[in-house]
């Protein structure tokens, strides 16, 4: 069976009441393939989250763009994957570029916070990808490698994982991941699920391309072989991102 493309729209720290419910409005009216083709992920901020779920269509769902590491408790400022099962949101994107870069999470705790949220019920976006002079010192492949590693390490099964290639160059920069280089680093990160997971993790896992997506690019990208979908930045605040939606029709 063929992987069901994936798009998700995250929405940063960006937003407040009126523009949340401008996209949205956007969103439920967008004619876009049913739930079995395509599966659409809106990830606001926290805050907005029960708004976006009480207003959102029912085929589209909602991520949260972080959670804690372990159990809730005397952790100022977080939010516990127990918290967000509870609120019935679905999906957390955990291992953002921002989170590792500015937050400075490690590839280890990020691995944990993935395995937690697993364990509490929830299905994860969790993303990988090398920074600008990474790129530029030939270490991409290792980047990755060891990223995904990290969290295939702590978790015993992949079922509701969605793994994200972010090159960390592209986000917000306007400077897409050409088509190659795209499908060079979705092939070899299926290569090595392949390796060091197993042939039907490898075959069933979905990888989705997030950095500069749009509504005049992401045709070409969706047609890759290992590209099942997009997470998406800035283009998922505006109408475009129907367009990336619709994009492996
Ligand atoms: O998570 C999505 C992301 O980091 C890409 O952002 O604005 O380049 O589409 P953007």
């Amino acid at each position: 069976m063929g992987r069901k493309f994936f798009v998700g729209g995250n929405w940063k720290c960006n937003g407040t009441t009126e523009e949340v419910k401008k996209i949205i409005a956007v969103l439920n009216g967008a004619q876009v393939p049913s739930g079995d083709v395509v599966d659409v992920v809106v990830s606001p901020p926290f805050v907005f989250l029960p708004l976006v779920q009480s207003l959102l269509r029912s085929d589209f769902h909602v991520a949260a763009q972080n959670c804690w590491v372990h159990k809730g408790g005397a952790f100022t400022g977080e939010v516990s994957a127990e918290m967000l099962a509870n609120l019935g949101v679905p999906w957390v994107i955990i291992g953002h570029s921002e989170r590792r870069l500015i937050l400075n999470e490690s590839s280890e705790f990020i691995g944990d916070k993935v395995a937690y949220a697993l364990s509490q019920g929830l299905k994860v976006i969790a993303c990988v990808g090398e920074t600008l002079e990474q790129r530029e010192s030939g270490s991409t492949i290792d980047v990755v490698y060891a990223q995904t590693k990290a969290i295939a390490d702590k978790i015993s099964s992949w079922d509701n994982v969605v793994l994200a290639y972010e090159p960390v160059w592209a986000i917000g920069t306007g400077e897409v991941a050409t088509p190659a280089q795209a499908q060079e680093v979705h092939h070899q990160l299926r290569k090595w699920l392949h390796r060091n997971v197993s042939a039907e993790v490898a075959q069933s896992v979905r990888i989705i391309y997030g950095g500069s997506v749009n509504g005049s690019n992401c045709k070409e990208l969706a047609g890759l072989p290992d590209l099942d979908g997009f997470l998406v930045g800035g283009a998922s605040l505006k109408p475009e991102f129907v367009d990336i939606i619709n994009s492996s029709l």
